[in-house]
């Protein structure tokens, strides 16, 4: 049976330049575990679309100081990594809309739409539960 060997929590407010720290967090857990460039590339894209996610959309209009993200990280014997980016932020209307290739609901036109499919292609598994108040995004990956 598998077991967690390691796990992190952290909380951070919804400020743009937390992305940075989000990535540089999940660099840091996977330190010792001499995962490839490559994968760890793919990693921290997961966490920073997540991350960004709840920023800009879940948070939309109220960025910062009294709203949270929450990054969880765990690490299993079998070298799986579980991801979980939770938000207290509007909620997602329609998750399977939001899993469309292109889909948006930026208005400025500065998104692609390709967050959520990204995080789905470079993960195992993805799981989304949202409602208005809590968004909770969890990626599984194993580490070859
Ligand atoms: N944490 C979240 N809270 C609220 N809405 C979200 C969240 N994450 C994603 N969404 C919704 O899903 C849509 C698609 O997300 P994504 O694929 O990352 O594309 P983009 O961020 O470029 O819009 C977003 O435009 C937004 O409407
Ligand atoms: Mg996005």
């Amino acid at each position: 049976m598998k077991e967690m060997v390691n796990c992190a929590r952290v909380r951070f407010p919804a400020l743009g330049e937390n992305e940075g720290f989000a990535r540089l967090l999940t660099a840091g857990f996977l330190m010792h575990l001499q995962v490839t460039p490559a994968i760890l590339a793919d990693v921290k894209t997961m966490v920073s679309e997540a991350v960004t996610n709840a920023i800009v959309h879940g948070y939309r209009g109220r960025e910062g100081k009294k709203c949270f993200v929450f990054l969880e990280l765990k690490f299993y014997s079998d070298r799986t990594l579980m991801i979980t980016v939770t938000d207290l932020g509007r909620g997602i209307d329609n998750v399977e809309d939001a899993m469309e290739p292109f889909f948006t609901t930026d208005r400025e036109g500065e998104r692609s739409g390709m967050g959520l499919p990204i995080m789905q292609a470079f993960s195992d598994s993805l799981r989304i539960r949202s409602r208005p108040g809590r968004t909770v995004v969890t990626m599984r990956k194993k580490l070859p």
